[in-house]
């Protein structure tokens, strides 16, 4: 016996259902959350069907990578596993180095998904540059990517929006090199960097003017953090939820480029559990403040928030980064597999939630 329900919040079941069915088209997404709108969510199973997908199997879509930044190699190695996934899935994928801001689409390319890391593609450069050519692309916009690459922009949105941010000072070392008035442990970053380029911990006062004169090479204002003793963590926001917590242990040391990319730089490399053990109210909390994040800056589509929890296990939002790695092992796929998301499925997710916000 079944029987049809059609709203779109708030859904009312049949007093004797046992399971239901939904079909929407947030199909990953959105099955717990409709669970949670009914009454009495543990008398439901919640089979999620997927509908068709917006992307069109003709449409042209170029998989931008490489860029000119400091991340080049970890981003051919994101574009060649996205151009991979999407062409098993009977998709038109093909990819195209780009090296700087001259470069040329393929012939009748319908969708640019971008995957150039850091500098020129992360930061709302090529956003704006597509957005000039007419062209839909993936992920965040203009401003939201400039804002969310700009770590002492990202500060004051996150200040003004309450998320639980690590304290900052930003020092303007324009007339000479100086400390901050912050006292050690604190954390030195050229706000405009990635893969941890330039960040320095500062556990003693010995150390701080060395790290501040090399933050000082990347530009003027430099951000000091109060230093965040704890587990490092990130979590993937997709169409506005949070994915499973991905829990990093870096095997030496902290997240540096080394512990992040082993294979580039022979470190020690990390070790990762998703979903993170945490309980479930510091989950919920972790989750909050990523999506807050993710929110409070304006980003569309996806982003993968970085948080510090302390022992309190209170989180703190270091940053959301609007072009995450996308090979099959990176951390934003990892969580999706968690969440029972196949890498080929996230690709084509972020194409279809991109598409319907663009054209
Ligand atoms: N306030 C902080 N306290 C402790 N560790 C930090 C802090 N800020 C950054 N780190 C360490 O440095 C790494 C890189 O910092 P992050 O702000 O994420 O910049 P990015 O990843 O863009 O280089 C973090 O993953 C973390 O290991
Ligand atoms: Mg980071």
């Amino acid at each position: 016996m079944s029987e049809c329900v059609k709203n779109r919040r708030e859904a009312r079941l049949p007093k004797q259902a046992r399971y239901a069915v939904l079909l929407s088209h947030n199909f990953y997404s959105r099955g717990e959350s409709f669970l949670s709108t009914v009454a009495a969510p543990q008398r439901f199973t919640a089979l999620v069907i997927s509908p068709l997908h917006i992307m069109d199997k003709n449409t042209l879509i170029a998989v931008l990578m490489g860029g000119p930044g400091s991340e080049r190699k970890v981003s051919l190695a994101s574009g060649a596993a996205v151009v991979n996934a999407l062409q098993e899935m009977g998709y038109r994928a093909e990819a195209v180095d780009v090296e700087g801001p001259d470069f040329t689409l393929p012939e009748g390319t319908g969708l640019c998904f971008n995957v150039i890391h850091g500098t020129f593609g992360e930061d709302g450069t090529l956003q704006a540059l597509l957005e000039k050519k007419g062209m839909p692309y993936t992920g965040a916009g203009v401003n939201s990517s400039r804002v969310a690459f700009d770590k002492n922009l990202a500060k004051d949105k996150f200040l003004a929006a309450e998320v639980p941010t690590p304290a900052a000072e930003i020092v303007d070392v324009t007339n000479g090199v100086r400390l901050p008035k912050m006292p050690v442990p604190f954390v030195v970053k050229p706000p405009r960097e990635g893969s941890s380029v330039g960040v320095h911990i500062v556990l003693k006062e010995e150390d701080a003017m060395k790290a501040m004169e090399d933050a000082a090479r990347y530009g003027n204002d430099i951000l000091v953090e109060q230093y965040i003793a704890g587990k490092e963590l990130t979590v993937g926001v997709l169409d506005g939820e949070a994915l499973p917590i991905v829990h990093i242990a870096p095997r030496s040391g902290f997240y540096d480029m080394s512990n992040k990319y082993p294979w580039m730089s022979g470190g020690d490399g990390s070790d990762y559990y998703c979903p993170a053990d945490l309980d479930e109210e510091t989950t919920r909390a972790v989750q909050r403040a990523a999506v807050a994040a993710h929110k409070a800056l304006g980003i569309e589509v996806y982003s993968r928030v970085d948080v510090l929890l302390d022992a309190q296990n209170r989180p703190y939002v270091l940053e959301a980064n609007t072009i995450p790695g996308m090979t099959e092992t990176s951390l934003l796929p990892k969580a999706a597999a968690a969440k029972g998301i196949p890498f080929g499925d996230l690709c084509l997710r972020i194409a279809d939630i991109s598409v319907k916000l663009r054209s």
